[in-house]
């Protein structure tokens, strides 16, 4: 049997990737599973190119945490995608509790973003550029960037990528917006918006993180899909995981769980302007479930100890 990204690959799609951490880079069997580019042919940065690490103050730029996992996806021939430039979490509060006019958050995100994107330009197959801007009811969640600026912060700062690196494919991302309701109907808003605005959009992510034995059906995630492939951008899943709400997990649970990650794994292979899969982690030693989601966990395709689930084999069946 033949491993994931090939797989993929030759099922039309352009990657099947996974996030990773630098701390997870010292751990040999890890590594010699994840530098595989037949299994996986891209790599997000699970942290360290978010705000935080690369702007901790202001005006002081650091890529030396971010560079080590792109520098590991170039030696290993993987796909990047860049993770984020603008996000209310992970924030430095130098940013998030600074008193800015419109003009001041402007001038700082435009130089956060062209010296982020400039830095990594030619690297990344696509960015990130703005991450979870909705609440879960579809109403804009209220961070610094709009109290101060409303919704043009997010038009600002995909012109902003634009500019810095033209080939890169400039992404909106977010969760809860796999299936339909407010919160999809409001981020198909912010395509239009970011449209609208003259500014361009390339693809939506969708994070994918899901519960066993919630997650929506293959046909109702490749309908929310085409919606947005219908206003002229690609899609892909981004950040995908199935965890266990409860724990221990159970045989019949493993099941269910290989069924859920083979829904979203066919929704994008149903839909031609899917480009890929990224999971957010793909062994449950670094799953970041279990430190977000308190008594929850085992939501990755490998378990514990490297060794592959249910879920790997039925994903690995259906690409
Ligand atoms: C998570 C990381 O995996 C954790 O290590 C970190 O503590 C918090 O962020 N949505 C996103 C990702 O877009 O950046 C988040 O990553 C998970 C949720």
């Amino acid at each position: 049997q033949a491993n994931l990204n090939q797989l993929a690959k030759a099922a039309g799609k352009l990657y099947f990737g996974s996030a990773t951490d630098n701390g997870e880079l010292s751990d040999s069997a890890y590594v010699a599973v994840l530098k595989n580019s037949n299994e996986f042919g891209q790599i997000t940065p699970g942290n360290t190119q978010k705000w935080q690490y690369t702007e901790p103050s202001n005006g002081v730029f650091s890529y030396t945490q971010g560079d080590v996992i792109t520098s590991f996806a170039q030696a290993n021939g993987q796909v990047l995608r860049c993770h984020n430039l603008v996000w209310h979490n992970q924030l430095p509060s130098w940013v998030s509790s600074g008193s800015w006019t419109a003009a001041q958050l402007t001038d700082i995100l435009n130089t956060h973003i062209a010296s982020e994107v400039g830095h990594y330009k030619g690297q990344c197959y696509a960015w990130d550029v703005v991450n979870e801007a909705l609440n879960d009811d579809g109403t804009y969640r209220t961070d610094v960037f709009y109290n101060v600026l409303g919704t043009s912060y997010i038009p600002i700062a995909f012109k902003a990528a634009a500019a810095a690196d033209p080939a890169a494919k400039l992404y909106y991302n977010d969760y809860n917006i796999e299936y339909s309701g407010a919160k999809a109907t409001a981020a198909l808003g912010i395509v239009k918006l970011i449209q609208n605005a003259g500014a361009r959009i390339d693809g939506v992510g969708f994070q994918g993180h899901f519960i066993v034995g919630g997650t929506p059906s293959q046909s109702a995630l490749a309908s929310v899909l085409n919606s947005f492939v219908t206003l002229g951008v690609e899609v892909a899943y981004t950040e995908v995981d199935v965890r266990f709400s409860s724990l221990p997990a159970t045989s019949a649970g493993y099941t269910q769980q290989a069924n859920d990650y083979a829904a979203v794994v066919g929704a994008c292979l149903a839909v031609s302007k899917c480009v890929g899969i990224t999971v957010w982690d793909f062994d449950d030693k670094y799953s970041w479930i279990p430190s977000t989601f308190s008594g929850q966990g085992e939501a990755c395709l490998y378990w514990q100890n490297l060794t592959a689930k249910p879920a790997y084999y039925k994903v690995q069946s259906l690409l």
